[in-house]
């Protein structure tokens, strides 16, 4: 393992002991996400869930990395039907075949765990199962191609070529980003691209891969509030993401479920 440096793109390189406290942050989140499965049902609010997570990161002996972030004031991102990401929990109450995704970033020991999950209301409907299912494997077709010497690209690609080979589309205005002991670092880490394109991965590298995947158009517009950004078409928007480390052979998940949990509600 190479000693800790910088790329010229400006991509930390970090020694393998970093793994560990990224391993434990990471860990941290998905326990979180395993949790709130069961407080996802018809009739809850929004500020109800991430009431629950604002107090089990702190029993759990983090901090909420997105509290005072940018002026944001809560523990989680929560992103109901055709809300993209970045929504903010509150008095909206979940009805009967709503998906949401639930999005958490902890700070434990100094390092920063980012995962995020899809859930699901009651019963969902056909199309919007598929569409969470399409994009938690999407994620994992980007994650299968992270290893050293592959490119940005090349993860883009596979997302991509995914989504839209089921004929659903990949978000543009938001992307994935590096992570470590500073929550959002370069690359930014496309969700579509060309293959051979864009920075080499190399081992030591963290970041999140987070796609977000609509059933409609790609186009998003953020509201009034500066963060909500929804699908302008209106469709349902899904997404997943997962911290990783490239290593000598491929990658680590960071934020892989303890419990095996990836779909709690369905
Ligand atoms: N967790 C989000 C991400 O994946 C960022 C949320 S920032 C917030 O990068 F301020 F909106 F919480
Ligand atoms: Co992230
Ligand atoms: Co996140």
């Amino acid at each position: 393992m190479n000693e800790a440096r910088v790329t010229p793109e400006g991509i930390r390189i970090h020694a393998r002991e970093d793994f560990e406290g990224m391993h434990a942050a990471g860990r941290l989140t998905a326990r979180i996400l395993d949790e709130v499965g069961e407080r996802v049902f018809p009739g809850t609010t929004t500020g109800e869930i991430d009431d629950f997570i604002r107090t089990r990161v702190e029993e759990l002996g983090a901090t909420s990395a997105t509290i005072g972030y940018r002026g944001y004031q809560h523990a989680s991102c929560i992103s109901v039907n055709h809300v993209v990401c970045h929504g903010i929990p509150g008095e909206k109450r979940l009805v009967d075949g709503d998906i949401l995704n639930i999005d958490v970033t902890v700070i434990l020991d100094g390092w920063f765990g980012d995962s995020s999950r899809m859930y699901v209301a009651g019963t969902p409907s056909v199309k919007a199962r598929r569409l969470i299912q399409v994009t938690h494997d999407a994620l994992m077709k980007g994650i299968e191609a992270v290893r050293p010497g592959a490119t940005f690209g090349d993860i883009g690609a596979a997302i991509q070529t995914y989504a839209e080979g089921h004929r659903m589309s990949v978000v543009r205005d938001f992307c994935g980003h590096g992570i470590g002991r500073v929550f959002h670092a370069p690359p930014n880490v496309l969700h579509f691209g060309r293959p051979g394109k864009g920075p080499k991965l190399e081992e030591g590298m963290f970041f999140t891969i987070e796609p977000m995947i609509n059933l409609g158009r790609p186009e998003t517009k953020v509201l009034a509030d500066d963060w909500t950004a929804v699908t302008r078409d209106k469709s349902l928007s899904a997404q997943f993401e997962h911290a990783v480390g490239v290593t000598a052979d491929g990658c680590e998940i960071f934020t892989l479920s303890p419990a095996g949990k990836y779909f709690p509600a369905i």
